[in-house]
C-alpha cells in the first residue's frame, strides 16, 4: 500500500485521512516501549493517521531516517533540530506548550544586582561572572555564544574556555575544572561547607546550577549571573527558605538588555539574551505536518495515555518533554523559525572547535607595499603564538582577490563599501570584522550629511535644494557625491539620461565645487565655485591645491559663502568649528551657525546625524567566505590588536599603521582604532544597510550600460568601484 497517493483535497474537511500511518522514529529503548505502548492505546481509541514505532539510535539518526523515507515523524529537542538541520531537510510540525497553550520555551537572562549601577550588557568585560555550570544551556552555551555572536567577546581559535576566562575576570562555572581549564573559570566557586569539591558539576559546590548561580550574584562573589527567567523568582520574596536565600527581594535585581538597557526581572520577554525553544515534532518532506499534529492532538484528548509520563518507561522526556500539557501546532513548517534566529546563532558560535580551525588564514593582497606589511603582521603574529597563522596570496585585483576567496584559494580580504557589495552580491562573500575609527562606539560608520547655514530669512529644506550652489568633497567619493547623487536619482529630483550623473546634477543646482569634475563633457558650472590654490592655480583638481578639496575643504566651501550647502560626513563640522580647526578660514566658526537638511525635510541641529543623515556609510570590513568560520577570523584579530593595535606601540609592528612600507592604508586603514565583531550585520547588505544600498542600485545604472562605451559611463562605474572610500 502506498499511504502516500491517497488524495488529500479532503483533509480540510477532516473527512479523510491521507496518512495510512506515521512512523515514529525513537531514540532508545525506553522510547521504544513508550511508542509502542502509546501506539496501542491511539489504536483502540481509533485514532487516525495510525501511529507506529521504528528504531532509530539518536537523534541525528532519526534525522536521517526521516530524509530516507524510512520513518515519517520524531521529536527532537531544539539542539538536536539545530543540528540534524544542516543535513537534512524537513518540516516542523508541532512543539510543546502548556495547558494555555503557550510555547513552554524559556528564557536565557543575564542578572545583575540593581545597586550595581554600572554594569550593562556592553561593559561585561572584566566583571565577574556566575554560571550554572560548564557546557549547560541557560549558564553556558546561550549566555557565552550569544557574547561571542554579537560580538562583545571574541575567541581565539575556538578555545572558548580561554576566551571566557579572557573575558571576565574571574568566574564560577561549576565542571570547569579539568587540568587544562583556565583557572579563572573555577576562581569564585566555593565548594561544599567544608570547601570540598570547589567547582565540581553537581550540589556538592554551592554555586552549582540556577540556585546556585543565583547565590555566587547574591552573595556578592560576581557581577553577574547566567540563569533562567524563572530563577530569581524561585529563590527570593520568601520562595526559598534556606539561610542565604531567606531575606532576599527579587526587586533587588535587575535583567541586562540587549540593547544596553536595564529592566526588571518581570519582564524577561523583551528583556532577555536568549529565547531557549521547547522539543519540537518534525516530520519528513512529503508528509502533512497537519495530519501529524492532529493525530497527536486527538490521541492526547481521546486515547486517555499519559502522554507526558516516562517514568513507568524508566526514563524522563521521553519522546516528549514530562513538563509539558499540550501541543502546539507551528506556525510556519520552516524549523527555523521555531528555533529562533537568537538561538541558532548562539549555538552555531559555541560549535566553533579547534577543528573547525583552518591551517592558517591566507590573506589576499595586491600591491608590494601590502605584501611587505603582510609578511611582518604574518611573522609578528607568530611571534606572540596568534592563531591561525597569517599566509599572504596575491591577487591581480580585487575582484580577483574576491573570486580566490569564493574558490578557497584566499581566505581573507579588508574591503570598502562598494567592493563590499560586489564581493557579496556577485561572489557570495561576507563580513567577519569591521573596523572602527570612533574612540568609545560600538557603531563601526560614519554619516553622510547635508550641511547648511542657520538662517532665519533663508531656510530652505532638502526638497529646496534645486538651483543653489553646492560643494563637494570630490568627484565619485562617497560622503561629497556618491551618496548625495543616488538619493538625488532614487528621490527622482534628478533623472539622468543614460547614466550622466554629472549631466544632471550640473543642471539641479546652479554652481558648485565639485573637485575633479575638470573633465571633458562634464558641465562647467560643476566647478565654477572651486578657488583653487592661493595663486588660482589647479582649480577644481581632486587634491589639496585645490582649497575647497576633501571634506574640510567642501565644509569651507560652504563656510565661506561659495556654496549653501556642503556634502561632508557628520564629523566634518566640529573637526572645522570651536576651535578645532586653528587654520584663519575657519578660527571663528561655531558648531551652532550649521544645521543639517534631513530627507524627511526638516532641518535638525549638526549633533543630530544619527537621525538626520543621507546615508550612514559602513566601514570598511574583512570579507570571507561564508563557509568560514568568522568568530575564528574575529577572535585572531581581536587579541592580535591587543598586542599590535592602536593603542599599543611597544611590539615593533603596528596593524593600524602603513609608515614603515610603501603606501597608506595597506590591509587596514591607517585611522582605523580597533576591529570590532560584525554582530548582527552578517550579510554585506545588512553591513552596508539601506540607504547605503539603495544609492548604489541608483548608481549601478553604470554597469549596465557600459558595452555603450561611453567615456562618462566608464568614468562613473570605475569611481564606484576604485572611490567609495572614507
Ligand atoms: C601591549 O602588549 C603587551 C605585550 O607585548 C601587553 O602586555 C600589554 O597589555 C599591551 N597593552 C595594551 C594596552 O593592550
Ligand atoms: C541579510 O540579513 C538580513 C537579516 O539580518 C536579511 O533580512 C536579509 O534578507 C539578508 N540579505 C541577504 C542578501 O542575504
Amino acid at each position: 500500500m502506498n499511504a502516500w497517493t491517497v488524495p488529500c483535497v479532503l483533509l480540510a474537511l477532516q473527512a479523510v485521512s491521507c496518512l495510512g500511518s506515521v512512523r515514529w522514529c525513537t531514540i532508545s529503548e525506553q522510547e521504544m516501549r513508550k511508542c509502542t505502548a502509546m501506539a496501542e492505546s491511539f489504536q483502540r481509541a481509533s485514532i487516525r493517521p495510525e501511529l507506529q514505532c521504528v528504531e532509530g539510535t539518536s537523534e541525528m539518526n532519526c534525522a536521517a531516517m526521516l530524509a530516507s523515507n524510512n520513518a515519517d515523524a520524531v521529536s527532537l529537542s531544539g539542539k538536536g533540530m539545530f543540528n540534524a538541520g544542516k543535513q537534512n531537510k524537513f518540516k516542523s510540525a508541532a512543539g510543546e506548550a502548556d495547558d494555555k497553550e503557550y510555547d513552554t520555551s524559556y528564557y536565557t537572562v543575564a542578572v545583575v544586582k540593581k545597586s550595581n549601577l554600572e554594569i550593562n550588557i556592553n561593559n561585561l568585560k572584566g566583571k565577574k561572572s556566575c554560571h550554572t555550570g560548564l557546557g549547560r544551556t541557560a549558564g553556558w552555551d546561550m549566555p557565552i555564544g550569544y557574547l561571542i555572536d554579537s560580538g562583545r567577546m571574541s575567541v581565539m581559535s575556538c578555545n572558548i574556555l580561554k576566551g571566557v576566562s579572557d573575558f571576565f575576570s574571574a568566574s564560577c562555572v561549576p565542571g570547569a575544572n579539568s587540568p587544562n581549564s583556565p583557572e579563572s573559570l573555577c576562581q569564585l566557586c566555593i565548594g561544599d561547607e567544608n570547601g570540598q569539591s570547589k567547582c565540581s558539576s553537581s550540589a556538592a559546590e554551592r554555586y552549582f546550577s540556577y540556585s546556585g548561580a543565583f547565590r555566587c550574584l547574591a552573595e556578592g562573589a560576581g557581577d553577574v549571573a547566567f540563569i533562567k527567567h524563572t530563577t530569581v523568582k524561585e529563590n527570593t520574596d520568601g520562595m526559598n527558605t534556606d539561610a542565604w536565600a531567606r531575606l532576599l527581594h527579587s526587586t533587588d535585581y535587575e535583567l541586562l538588555c540587549r540593547d544596553g538597557s536595564r529592566v526588571s526581572v518581570n519582564e524577561y520577554k523583551r528583556c532577555h539574551l536568549v529565547k531557549v525553544p521547547t522539543r519540537g515534532v518534525i516530520v519528513r518532506e512529503g508528509v502533512s505536518t497537519a495530519e501529524v499534529f492532529s493525530m497527536l492532538n486527538e490521541g492526547l484528548k481521546k486515547s486517555g495515555f499519559p502522554m507526558f509520563q516516562s517514568s513507568i518507561y524508566g526514563g524522563t522526556n521521553l519522546m516528549f518533554s514530562d513538563s509539558t500539557t499540550n501541543f502546539l501546532r507551528t506556525e510556519s513548517e520552516n524549523y527555523v523559525d521555531w528555533l529562533g534566529l537568537g538561538y541558532i546563532n548562539a549555538l552555531k558560535s559555541m560549535q566553533c572547535t579547534t577543528e573547525s580551525v583552518p591551517q592558517t588564514l591566507r590573506w589576499c593582497i595586491q600591491t608590494h607595499g601590502e605584501l611587505l606589511k603582510c609578511q611582518k603582521m604574518a611573522e609578528s603574529f607568530n611571534k606572540k603564538q596568534l592563531t591561525p597563522p597569517i599566509q599572504c596570496v596575491s591577487g591581480d585585483s580585487y575582484e580577483d582577490c574576491m573570486k580566490k576567496i569564493k574558490n578557497k584559494d584566499a581566505d581573507a580580504i579588508t574591503l570598502d563599501g562598494g567592493f563590499i557589495y560586489t564581493a557579496g552580491k556577485t561572489y557570495g562573500l561576507v563580513p567577519a570584522a569591521g573596523e572602527s575609527y570612533t574612540e568609545g562606539s560600538s557603531d563601526s560608520s560614519y554619516y553622510a550629511v547635508a550641511v547648511v547655514k542657520r538662517s532665519v530669512t533663508d531656510s530652505f529644506s532638502f526638497s529646496g535644494m534645486k538651483g543653489r550652489r553646492s560643494c563637494h568633497t570630490g568627484y565619485g567619493r562617497t560622503a561629497g557625491w556618491n551618496l548625495p547623487v543616488g538619493v538625488l536619482v532614487e528621490r527622482g529630483m534628478i533623472r539622468p539620461q543614460r547614466c550622466q550623473f554629472a549631466q544632471a546634477v550640473g543642471d539641479f543646482f546652479s554652481a558648485s565645487c565639485v573637485p575633479g569634475a575638470n573633465q571633458p563633457g562634464f558641465p562647467a558650472n560643476l566647478c565654477e565655485q572651486c578657488i583653487g590654490d592661493t595663486s588660482g592655480n589647479h582649480k577644481c583638481e581632486p587634491q589639496n591645491t585645490e582649497r575647497f578639496y576633501g571634506y574640510n575643504g567642501a565644509f569651507r566651501c560652504l563656510a565661506d559663502g561659495k556654496g549653501e550647502i556642503a556634502f561632508v560626513k557628520h564629523t566634518t563640522v566640529f573637526d572645522n568649528t570651536d576651535g578645532n580647526n586653528m587654520e584663519p578660514w575657519a578660527t571663528s566658526l561655531r558648531s551652532q551657525n550649521f544645521q543639517l537638511l534631513c530627507l524627511n525635510g526638516a532641518r535638525a541641529e549638526v549633533s543630530q546625524y544619527a537621525h538626520c543623515n543621507l546615508a550612514r556609510v559602513p566601514s570598511h570590513a574583512v570579507m570571507v567566505h561564508p563557509d568560514t568560520d568568522i568568530n575564528v577570523v574575529y577572535g585572531l584579530l581581536d587579541k592580535a590588536q591587543e598586542f599590535f593595535g592602536a593603542d599599543n606601540n611597544t611590539n615593533g609592528f603596528r596593524m593600524f599603521d602603513s609608515s614603515d612600507f610603501e603606501g597608506t592604508d595597506l590591509i587596514f586603514k591607517d585611522s582605523t582604532i580597533r576591529m570590532t565583531g560584525v554582530g548582527e550585520k552578517k550579510n554585506y547588505s545588512s553591513w552596508l544597510g539601506t540607504n547605503y544600498m539603495n544609492s548604489l542600485k541608483v548608481l549601478e545604472c553604470s554597469s549596465a550600460a557600459v558595452s555603450s562605451a561611453s567615456v562618462l559611463l566608464v568614468s562613473v562605474l570605475s569611481a564606484l568601484l576604485t572611490s567609495f572610500s572614507v
